[in-house]
């Protein structure tokens, strides 16, 4: 097929780099780049073939003198040199181009943000910069010399020279391009020191923009505890001189771990009580989490080609769930994360745009960096380090570690390292990089004679190009509890790898309750003819706090199917949560959880895998419903809870304070059904926190109220672009479904909204998108507002255009008029004049 690229045509390429020189000669418009590459063949003669795109090359010579013009050619995609015009032996390739960064709408190679110079590779980036095999098993030295007269000029790796209008770095460490990085700018730092565990001192630098310095600790502070933590927890320690860090206004993604100089959305470094939320502190720590992990898994072992990208994303997003467990709430952090991934990945699975972590072909790498490639990765690893235990575990990843370190890597080589490690056959276990979907597990119970047996089935249901799909290796921990609530078989893991199987405990004096799937141990869906006493029992007893919630969570989702189709709230389950709101042993955080009502969205989502067709207006009374009847039933309660947990004294980001705020916010969410916003208006007027002063206007504009507060925010932080993202976001989140597109298009239309910039579009056109019943209006309003903004996106930054287009994955569930309105937003952006490859391909597969 046209443009596709396959897993199956990966062949290595035909010459080793052994080091890359490289100039800047930095300017808006005219940019000069010149790249030196020291070639050496590795068997006989061939083609030498870089990349490039966009690029005009001003010359090119070989050993120093100029190639004659038939001896290479350049097209819209690349230079190649015929076998012909080279030397026999290694060779230097010199090249020099000039590139307009300026002009750089897409973020993508070198670009300009507020004034500084900044790049991103990965994926294919560096090929918008220079002529280079772009690709990541082509790893080199890399020296960089920056001239410009701006005052702080940054690559990766050690400073090796500086001076009037320049400097030179130098990184010891082989690389693929996709790690490169350059910054150029008048920056300031907020620094600090680590010393490793074996007593080198690493210089830490967060480097930002004038006036955001103040905002630099708690990020610097994350850094060190990364450091400290990826020392105790794998041995692994930092190895260059010098961390550097940027915070950049304009940027595609979350952050990016090129070597020794991380660029970051500014949104994930900037931090101060008043200006960011507990939930963007969190989130601040786990990136820079994230991205220092990446130096191991990642940088020093890369990918042999982007199919393997899960190799790299799903271990280091498994590192940074783990940090964030270790340093903050565990139990919570891995609630959260499993919601996350249900609402995401497990979303993505069930419809049109379902991949394997690691899938076989794609025409647009870009639109792979999904929920399946990052959080479904961290689960297949969590799942490995399940089957082989904590010891296991480690004992694998030093071998990974050892094996290949220096090396781009493949899933075989990873899976090769488990087995190596533990003994065990891992090929039925590799199902899970390679297959898409989710697997249903159905679960039935019998007890004879003091024996208890648990019936497994599992069915995974055909995905695009995968009809059949044969059973998956399950770890399902298991715990049982009597029926007083002691525990009496404590958790096991047992190990499914056929269709159906059935396990037996014995020597039980009665019929336990199945605790199942603890700690979330597969990233299945599971299926069990339960009652809501049982339910309720599990919420009050089990001790696996994972499954605590999730009992609870049952219970909600089951109320609000049968309210969605005109049933009543579930009697047990507004006394469950009573129960649970009055147990004082339970952590603040944990009772927030629980209060938390399933998403519009993911009740969608469950009516349609029943087969119903989800009438989005019903699921949005139906949770507004059930909101306002636990606040009937438990006010007294709510209040009690509301007024006990206000956090006195100067704000901490820290898990404890951060508990008691999401309890009160969650309490106040239901009785502000009740109050018609009286105490989110004084909450509102009191906050001396973003986490209070947002989440209280959020709920003014559910409750379709609270004009004079929106008034007064925007008042107050018209300058600050990152927290306007949060009043854009509230409100097109938030805003009752039939205002919501009249909402969303004002915001758009007033000449305030930098709608270039990602995170303005994602804050008011993101926000829109989880407007679960404004989105999905029946008479295609929502759709048709959408598709403008993705049209009008696509040919300046067609990276954040296409990644937003999964707004529309779940099309199909709807009924036929939505989905009329929906196929014909779609075909609409299809036939938009010169889409861009990316937009292009996930359309496609959208309307397939
Ligand atoms: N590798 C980055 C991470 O996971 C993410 C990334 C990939 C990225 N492509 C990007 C970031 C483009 C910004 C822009 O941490
Ligand atoms: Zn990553």
């Amino acid at each position: 097929m046209d443009g596709v690229t396959l897993l199956s045509d990966y062949q290595p390429y035909p010459f080793e780099i052994e080091k890359v020189s490289m100039v800047f000669h930095l300017a808006p418009d005219a940019t000069r780049v010149r790249s030196t590459l020291a070639l050496t063949p590795r068997a006989g003669a061939a083609d030498v073939h870089l990349d490039g795109e966009e690029l005009r090359l001003v010359s090119i010579a070989i050993d120093g003198a100029p190639l004659a013009p038939e001896a290479y050619r350049v097209t819209e995609t690349g230079l190649t040199i015929a076998a012909g015009a080279l030397p026999a032996g290694p060779f230097e390739l010199q090249t020099e181009v000039e590139i307009a960064p300026a002009k750089n709408t897409a973020l993508e190679g070198l670009y300009m943000s507020n004034g500084m110079y900044c790049t991103q590779c990965e994926a294919e980036g560096f090929r918008k910069i220079t002529f280079y095999p772009d690709r990541p098993d082509v790893m080199a030295r890399f020296h960089v010399r920056i001239e410009s007269d701006l005052p702080v000029l940054l690559s990766n790796g050690n400073p090796a020279a500086q001076g009037a209008g320049f400097a030179e770095w130098d990184d010891p460490w082989p690389k693929p391009a996709y790690l490169f990085a350059l910054v150029a700018g008048d920056l300031r730092a907020t620094s600090g020191t680590f010393t490793t565990a074996s007593g080198r001192k690493v210089d830490l630098n967060i480097w930002v923009r004038p006036g955001d310095e103040a905002r630099c600790d708690f990020a610097l502070g994350a850094l060190q505890r990364s450091m400290k933590w990826d020392e105790q927890a794998y041995g692994r320690e930092y190895d260059l001189d010098l961390f550097n860090i940027v915070a950049v206004d304009d940027f595609n993604m979350g952050a990016m771990e090129n070597k020794g100089l991380n660029i970051f959305n500014s949104k994930l470094v900037l931090a101060s009580p008043e200006t960011a939320t507990d939930l963007d502190y969190e989130r601040i720590e786990a990136v820079i989490a994230h991205e220092y992990f990446h130096n191991w898994t990642g940088n020093r072992i890369t990918c042999r080609d982007w199919f393997q990208l899960c190799l790299k994303e799903g271990l280091t997003v498994y590192r940074d769930q783990s940090f964030t467990r270790d340093v903050r709430l565990g139990a919570l952090k891995r609630i959260d994360d499993v919601a996350s991934l249900r609402a995401r990945q497990f979303r993505e699975d069930a419809g049109p745009l379902a991949h394997p972590p690691r899938p076989s072909s794609y025409r647009e790498i870009n639109n792979f960096y999904t929920a399946t490639v990052y959080e479904k990765g961290a689960e297949v690893v969590g799942m490995l380090a399940t089957l082989l235990g904590g010891e296991g575990y480690r004992k694998a990843l030093d071998l990974y570690f050892d094996r290949h370190d220096g090396q781009a890597c493949t899933i075989e080589d990873w899976i090769k390292v488990f087995e190596d490690a533990s003994g065990r056959d891992l090929s039925q276990f590799k199902l899970w990089y390679t297959q898409a979907g989710t697997p249903h597990l159905s679960v039935s119970e019998r007890f004879e004679n003091g024996t208890y047996t648990l019936d497994f089935e599992q069915v995974t249901a055909p995905t695009p190009g995968e009809p059949e799909k044969p059973p998956r290796h399950i770890p399902i921990a298991v715990g049982l509890l009597g029926p007083n609530g002691d525990e009496v078989v404590p958790t096991q893991v047992l190990e499914m790898t056929q269709g159906r199987q059935s396990f037996s405990f014995s020597g039980l004096a009665a019929k336990p309750v199945p605790s199942i799937l603890r700690g979330f141990s597969a990233p299945v869906v599971l299926e069990r003819d339960t009652t809501p006493a049982e339910q309720a029992f599990l919420l009050a007893h089990d001790t696996d706090p994972f499954n605590r919630w999730e009992a609870g969570r049952n219970l909600a989702r089951d109320t609000l199917i049968a309210m969605a189709q005109g049933g009543a709230p579930a009697p047990d389950y507004i006394a469950a949560v009573g129960q649970m709101l009055g147990d004082a042993t339970a952590m603040p955080a944990f009772r927030a959880a629980c209060l938390r009502l399933p998403g519009e969205d993911e009740i969608a989502s469950a009516l349609a895998a029943n087969g119903v067709v989800p009438d989005p207006d019903a699921i949005r009374a139906a949770r507004r419903d059930l909101m306002k009847a636990l606040a009937q039933t438990h006010e007294a309660a709510l209040v009690a809870a509301y007024e006990a947990h206000a956090v006195p004294g100067p704000y901490s980001p820290d898990a404890g304070p951060a508990g008691q705020r999401a309890l009160r916010l969650a309490t106040l969410a239901l009785l502000s059904t009740l109050d018609a916003g009286a105490r989110a208006k004084a909450l509102f007027s009191d906050a001396t926190n973003m986490t209070e002063s947002i989440g209280a206007l959020g709920l003014l504009v559910a409750q379709g109220t609270g004009q004079a507060e929106l008034d007064a925010f925007a008042a107050r932080w018209a300058s600050e672009p990152l927290v306007m993202d949060k009043w854009r976001s509230v409100q097109a989140m938030l805003s009752p479904p039939e205002a919501a597109v009249e909402v969303v298009t004002a915001i758009a239309e007033s000449g305030a909204f930098e709608w270039k910039n990602p995170n303005r579009f994602r804050s008011l056109l993101g926000g829109f998108a989880a407007n679960h019943a404004g989105f999905h209006r029946a008479d295609g309003a929502g759709y048709a507002l959408y598709a403008d903004w993705l049209i009008k996106l696509d040919p300046l930054n067609p990276q954040t255009a296409a990644r937003m287009s999964t707004a529309f994955e779940t099309w199909r569930r709807y009924d036929a008029t939505r989905q009329t309105h929906a196929q014909a937003a779609l075909k609409r952006i299809a036939g938009a004049p010169g889409l861009s490859r990316d937009l292009s391909e996930m359309v496609g597969r959208l309307l397939e």
